[in-house]
């Protein structure tokens, strides 16, 4: 059995709760501080501010060994910290740090050496300013390490509890030893190294991740130029071992709280430093234009968009998740909006009325498509999978299906008696006008 020790999380947001939730069940001892008051109340009664799946249970398991406040003074207490708090593009595209700040500006003297642990997503050489900081506050007795989460929304604790890999970024060893030593339990290869690497390991891996995504949407875009199919592609080249299956679904793009923030803030990063991320640039421009080409294959099916209406079905940027961050859905919806399209929107679990103002947010998937000319699936939730139904073709107006994930199968949902466009995958080119009383649409690509 390890040593329990006692961890304080600094954020009580989704990576702070997360990390909190799976220490306890590691056996620490975990505090949770965040300063906004309704959010510790609601931990308090055991509701939760968000969707992810496990987390609520692992919360509730672990109940005795987690504690939840707003005083600062509390995690004076604590052998090691974490700070979990957002780290959001500034107008100016870097990582803004404030909140990084102020927790610094929080923390309790204590007479103890305590480790402070960078769990946030920030910029190479944070972990110097964080160093320089401390010891301009007193606090040179202090420890650092930068032990970055890969965490996906929705896996979140699986991906916590069986990482591919641990990183710890240290300035002294003794630091690394003991944030290595809180993992104890997880079998999982540990990656040593200087802080300034492992801040960089996370910020490499998700641009090569949204490279790969950016990389299969351009190929998704030629194969439907040269009639090949993007899925067959996909599993062709994702079985060669140096290349691998992930990461290589086509789709109108990436969204997330990380994804978008975090290329932005490395092409940034490389900038500020005198060089020109042309690739991260180019991925981050592919994954812009993928979502509004869903625009084009409407037209191409329904000439003018305006005064038509257009079911969007999923909202969420990934299924599993109500987290809307920089989801696609938000951007489609706004250009079908600027076109004079009626917007009707469906997802199983968010419910974003703010953000899609226009749109009409509907409490079921027929709700949605009846009387549309269109569905889109712009989330692969599973509740999807059966869209091609005849309940469904008997309520659209026209039955044309634009599926944004290539989540159902193109010759199925057709034999249904749909028009069907996925994302780089062979059409017929306009079979959906037969079913229309139009004169046939002009193509805009
Ligand atoms: C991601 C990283 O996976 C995680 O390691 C990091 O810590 C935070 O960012 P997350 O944003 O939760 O996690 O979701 P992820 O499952 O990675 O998907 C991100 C976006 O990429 C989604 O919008 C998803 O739809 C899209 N995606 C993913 C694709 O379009 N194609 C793919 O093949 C995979």
């Amino acid at each position: 059995m390890q040593e329990s020790r006692k961890i304080g999380i600094v954020g009580a947001g989704w990576v702070g709760l997360v990390t909190g939730g799976c220490f306890a069940e590691l056996g620490h001892n975990v505090i949770v501080r965040d300063i906004v008051e309704e959010r510790i109340e609601s931990l308090r009664a055991g509701r939760m501010p968000f969707h992810e799946p496990n987390l609520p249970e692992m919360l509730e398991k672990n109940r005795e060994r987690l504690r939840y406040t707003t005083a600062a003074e509390e995690l004076g207490e604590a052998d090691v910290l974490f700070i979990c708090v957002q780290t959001p593009p500034t107008y100016s595209g870097d990582a803004d740090l404030s909140y990084v700040w102020n927790a610094l500006d929080d923390l309790p003297r204590s007479e103890r050496r305590q480790i402070l642990v960078m769990k946030s997503t920030v910029p190479v050489g944070t972990g110097d300013k964080v160093r320089a900081a401390l010891e301009a506050r007193n606090l040179s007795n202090v420890g650092y390490a930068s032990n970055p989460e890969f965490l996906a929304e929705g896996n979140a604790v699986r991906d916590f509890l069986n990482p591919d890999r641990i990183v710890i970024g240290a300035f002294h060893e003794e630091d690394a030893v003991s944030v290595e030593a809180l993992y104890s339990g997880i079998e999982a290869p540990i990656v040593r190294t200087d802080v300034q690497s492992a801040e960089m390991i996370k910020l490499a891996a998700n641009a090569f991740l949204m490279t790969r995504i950016s990389f299969i949407n351009e190929i998704a875009n030629v194969c439907e130029a040269v009639g090949a199919d993007v899925v067959e592609v996909a599993r062709g080249v994702g079985l060669d071992h140096r290349l691998g299956p992930h990461f290589l679904r086509a789709g109108i793009g990436y969204g997330g709280s990380c994804f978008p923030k975090d290329s932005l803030a490395l092409k940034q990063l490389a900038s500020n430093s005198g060089y020109h991320f042309q690739l991260l640039s180019a991925v981050i421009e592919v994954n812009e234009l993928q979502k509004r080409r869903v625009i084009a294959k409407l037209q191409k099916h329904l000439g003018k968009l305006r005064g038509k209406k257009v079911a969007l079905l999923g909202l969420a940027f990934k299924p599993g998740t109500d987290d809307m961050r920089e989801a696609p859905s938000l951007v489609l919806a706004s250009r079908l909006l600027a076109e004079g399209v009626e917007v009707r929107a469906w997802d199983p679990v968010a419910r974003p009325t703010e953000l899609l103002k226009g749109a009409q947010i509907c409490d079921s998937v027929l709700e949605a498509v009846t009387g549309a000319d269109a569905a889109v699936i712009v989330t692969e939730w599973d509740d999807l999978r059966t869209l091609a139904s005849d309940a469904v073709r008997d309520a659209m107006a026209r039955p044309l299906i634009v599926d944004g994930r290539n989540l159902l199968d193109p010759d199925e949902t057709r034999a249904a008696g749909f028009a069907y466009e996925g994302i780089g995958r062979p059409t017929s080119p306009f079979e959906a006008l037969a079913q229309t009383a139009e004169p046939p649409p002009r193509v805009q690509r």
